[in-house]
């Protein structure tokens, strides 16, 4: 006869034992058992205050929500705690009526609900020239995808009412960077949104509170957080962030400027180095896949480094410019895999490999890496960061 099963035959302490009541948490937190599950930064890529990144662990995740506490986040002045009571947010430049708002007038406007993600243009940066950082967490853990409660953006710039020279607007946050961006007047007004809730709750202070602009499918940089000032104009400002920042550097010494759009992507986050195989048998591949050009309609997944692919099942909300999560119900032997993944949206853009990608754009370039991402399974289930030449 088998061995008793002590977590069936043994009563438990939580089985024996009172909990502690509702207030011990008066805001929630997860499982003890849960406590590896965290945000990590990679210790060279974060410096100091002045410049620091750390990663959402997109392989704990599943569905297409980011919970807030695990929202990456990506400083250049750290986190500012802005008081609510004191934050203004200014509008001028080529407008008919200079105006100011207060947290209370924002919250008394027309407000929208969407579900979008945000990445850093440097997401998958530090893989340009080879596979480098061991762990989806690192390679593509700039994003997360929640979803924002905000008045629309045009709604703020009709009040103030455009000129008709008002080609750009510039963007600038409260913290110690004073960060600053330009944005066409064209997006401004399509769906930009002024958002102060996120999944419900209001902005955590990592994420901007009490108020950041949504640039829906548009690179991260330009969600600037802690918004307090909004600038139309008629030309770009060519801040840092879109001069000696933000520029893709290509092989004949050019410079890409201005290179808005986050492209469509995916990667496979389960299995991948953080996670890898462990059982023979049946096993559940999953991963995410984003466009800001629209809505993801098909990824595909190879296990045999490109030779053979299926069409995953998407499942959950499929949304424009929000991640979108698939499955590859598969059996697994034991024989070493070579994992990727491959998007597409529905303007018919198709995810490109590293080296298409490399073709057109050199080696220089640190931001806007969609390239496919190859993971390796090893008979044993250890799973590793590789690249297929
Ligand atoms: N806004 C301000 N004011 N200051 C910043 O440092 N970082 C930008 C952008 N907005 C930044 C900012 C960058 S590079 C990115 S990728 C996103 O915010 C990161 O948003 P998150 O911290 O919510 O992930
Ligand atoms: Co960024």
């Amino acid at each position: 006869a088998a061995k008793p099963d002590p977590a069936i035959t043994e009563v438990q302490d939580w089985s024996r034992f009172l909990g502690e009541g509702v207030a011990a948490h008066p805001y929630g937190k997860p499982s003890k058992y849960e406590a590896h599950v965290v945000k990590r930064d990679v210790e060279w890529l974060t410096a100091g205050r002045e410049s620091s990144v750390n990663f959402t662990p997109l392989h704990e995740l599943d569905g297409i929500i980011t919970p807030n506490g695990l929202c990456f986040e990506r400083h250049h002045g750290g986190i500012a705690e802005v008081d609510p009571a004191k934050h203004r947010l200014m509008i001028n430049g080529l407008v008919d009526r200079q105006l100011v708002f207060t947290m209370d007038d924002i919250k008394r406007m027309p407000r929208t609900n969407r579900i979008y993600f945000l990445e850093c243009a440097a997401n998958s940066g530090m893989e340009w020239r080879g596979a480098q950082l061991n762990g989806c967490q690192f390679t593509h853990g700039m994003i997360h995808n929640v979803m924002y409660t905000g008045v629309p953006l045009r709604i703020l710039l009709e009040e103030a009412g455009l000129k008709t020279n008002a080609k750009w607007i510039m963007v600038e946050g409260g913290d110690a960077a004073g960060m600053n961006r330009s944005i066409p007047i064209e997006k401004a007004l399509d769906d930009c949104l002024i958002a102060f809730k996120m999944n419900g709750e209001a902005l955590r202070a990592e994420q901007g509170y009490p108020l950041r602009i949504v640039v829906p499918g548009w690179e991260g940089n330009m969600w600037v957080k802690w918004l307090r000032r909004i600038e139309v104009g008629d030309q770009p400002w060519h801040a840092r962030e879109e001069t000696s920042k933000y520029t893709d550097l290509l092989a004949d010494g050019r410079s890409r400027r201005f290179t808005f759009v986050m492209d469509a992507k995916s990667v496979v986050t389960n299995p991948s180095p953080q996670a890898p195989l462990k059982f023979k048998g049946p096993n559940v591949l999953t991963g995410m896949a984003w466009s800001g050009r629209g809505t993801i309609t098909r990824v595909d997944v190879t296990l045999d480094g490109g030779r053979n692919w299926r069409t995953a099942r998407l499942d959950g909300p499929v949304l424009p410019r929000s991640v979108a999560r698939f499955y590859v119900d598969f059996d697994w032997q034991g024989e070493e895999l070579m994992i990727q993944s491959r998007a597409m949206d529905d303007t018919g853009y198709v995810q490109p490999t590293k080296a298409e990608l490399r073709a057109v754009r050199g080696l220089n370039s640190i931001y806007h890496n969609n390239g496919i991402q190859t993971w390796l399974v090893r008979a044993n289930g250890e799973t590793e960061n590789v690249e297929i030449s």
